[in-house]
């Protein structure tokens, strides 16, 4: 068992890992992307290899997004094809082979691989050309499969895929591979950490994170296009805040096990030194270097603050823990907490997230509230616990946050539990 002060050592780590960061799946979005320019290509998707499973990653379909209003997204499928010769996907995975196929409607019987029709007949999209490139490391490691859809040419007829198609794509699959997996290993050694330092039940720790992150990228997605934030600055916020979000709760490794795993309700005590994760949290991102550090200090810091001004820690110090000046409160009553809009943005998107996810989830201290009861408890803290039009945007955006519950569900023991997601 490591100390506290060994977590906090190892953890101190993290400070320096992340300015090298970059997420997985924003990565794998701008792959799929300039993939498809490369092509003009209407659709694609990558799949991510899990263990003998492809596991659906990202999706992009121009045709079937232009039928949803401006900013909405696919929702996310939870989508996985076995790794075998069967289907095209699963194909390409297991022989490392491209597949270029002009038309998968018209595939010949005595193929190893069949086209499955499930994707089509739910959304009603028609697949036509369709080149399926594996995504290989320099170690011949196969980690998923890129696979472009209906090539289009300057009427935006589909065509099929050209040799000089193939040759340009392989070149990009290969540079997206190791992409790929640079990210994969960054993604696993930062959850590695967050369980080293032993934080919870480790079954619990990757999908929370994961949870809080992405529930906290929507919200924050659609707060920006309110305010006409240029794409391209999101997508880069989306970066940094899909990290910094992760490690809200870092901070905890400086607590006691006693405390953090104590199966019933806290004393007041014990809550006072729980609270201090927070300032312990932006004391690890406390040597700013980049944005990813900044954010994550900011993150840690605030995402236990409330709108009304009853959260803490308030306006402290991280370095000390005091009072900044001008704050400091009453002589023997609790520090006031920030109010409105001091709280910053990151922190008032993050506690949303996390108040939602740890309501619905298992704690160590609690059973999970079903969905009604989460959904109300958010609603009834607009305008005392959260910024209500956080509140709005999320109730809004309902249907993606239940489909980031889908994606990352808790394990049970012994079930396969890779590293990166
Ligand atoms: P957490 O488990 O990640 O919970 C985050 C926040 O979700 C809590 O912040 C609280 O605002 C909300 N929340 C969680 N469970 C409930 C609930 O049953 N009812 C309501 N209304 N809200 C809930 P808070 O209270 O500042 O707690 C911070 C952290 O302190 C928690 O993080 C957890 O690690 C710990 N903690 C809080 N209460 C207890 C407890 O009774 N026992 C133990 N062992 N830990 C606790
Ligand atoms: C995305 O990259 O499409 C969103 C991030 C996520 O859901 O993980
Ligand atoms: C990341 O988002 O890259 C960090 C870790 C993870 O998602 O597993
Ligand atoms: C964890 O689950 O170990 C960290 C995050 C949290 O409890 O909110
Ligand atoms: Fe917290
Ligand atoms: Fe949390």
């Amino acid at each position: 068992m490591l100390s506290e002060k060994q977590k906090l050592d190892t953890l101190m780590l993290l400070g320096i890992e992340l300015n090298r960061i970059h997420d997985l799946d924003i990565l794998l979005e701008r792959v799929l992307t300039r993939a498809r320019q490369f092509v003009n290509a209407d659709a694609g998707s990558i799949y991510i290899r899990q263990g003998d499973r492809l596991i659906f990653a990202q999706s992009q379909n121009d045709t079937l997004q232009s039928k949803l209003p401006v900013g909405e997204k696919l929702i996310y499928q939870t989508f996985s094809v076995a790794v075998d010769p069967t289907s095209i996907a699963g194909y390409a995975a297991a022989t490392g082979k491209l597949l270029n196929i002009p038309d998968v409607y018209t595939l010949s019987p005595d193929k190893r691989y069949q086209f499955s029709r499930r994707f089509d007949q739910a959304s009603g999209y028609v697949t036509r050309s369709m080149l399926t490139i594996p995504l290989i490391t320099s170690k011949k490691e196969i980690l998923g499969i890129l696979q472009i859809i209906n090539a289009q040419d300057h009427e935006k007829r589909i065509r099929p895929f050209s040799q000089t198609d193939e040759k340009v794509m392989l070149h990009f699959a290969g540079m997206a591979a190791v992409a790929l997996e640079r990210a994969q290993m960054t993604r696993a050694m930062i959850l590695r950490m967050i369980r080293m330092a032993e934080m919870r039940d480790p079954r619990e720790t990757g999908p929370h994170v994961n949870r809080v992150a992405d529930f906290s990228l929507e919200i924050y997605e659609h707060w920006a296009r309110r305010r006409h934030i240029p794409e391209k600055e999101i997508d880069k916020t989306r970066d940094v805040l899909r990290m910094a979000a992760m490690l809200h709760d870092v901070g905890k490794v400086a607590t006691s096990d006693l405390i953090l795993k104590k199966p019933t309700q806290l004393s007041s005590e014990e809550y006072e030194v729980m609270k201090q994760h927070t300032i312990q949290g932006a004391r690890l991102f406390s040597n700013v270097q980049s944005d990813y550090d900044e954010a994550a200090a900011i993150i840690a810091l605030n995402h236990h603050e409330k709108w009304d001004g009853s959260g803490y820690p308030g306006h402290v110090d991280p370095a000390t823990g005091q009072p900044l000046p001008g704050h400091e409160g009453k002589a023997g009553e609790a520090l006031p907490g920030k109010k409105g809009e001091e709280i910053p943005i990151f922190g008032r998107i993050v506690a949303i997230a996390d108040v939602y996810d740890a309501l619905s989830s298992r704690r160590c201290y609690k059973d999970p509230w079903d969905e009604a009861n989460s959904i109300e408890t958010i609603s009834q803290g607009a305008g005392t616990h959260f910024d209500p039009e956080l509140v709005e945007i999320f109730l809004n955006r309902f249907a993606f946050i239940r489909a980031i519950q889908d994606r990352y569900t808790e394990k049970e023991v012994g079930e396969e539990d890779p590293d990166w997601r």
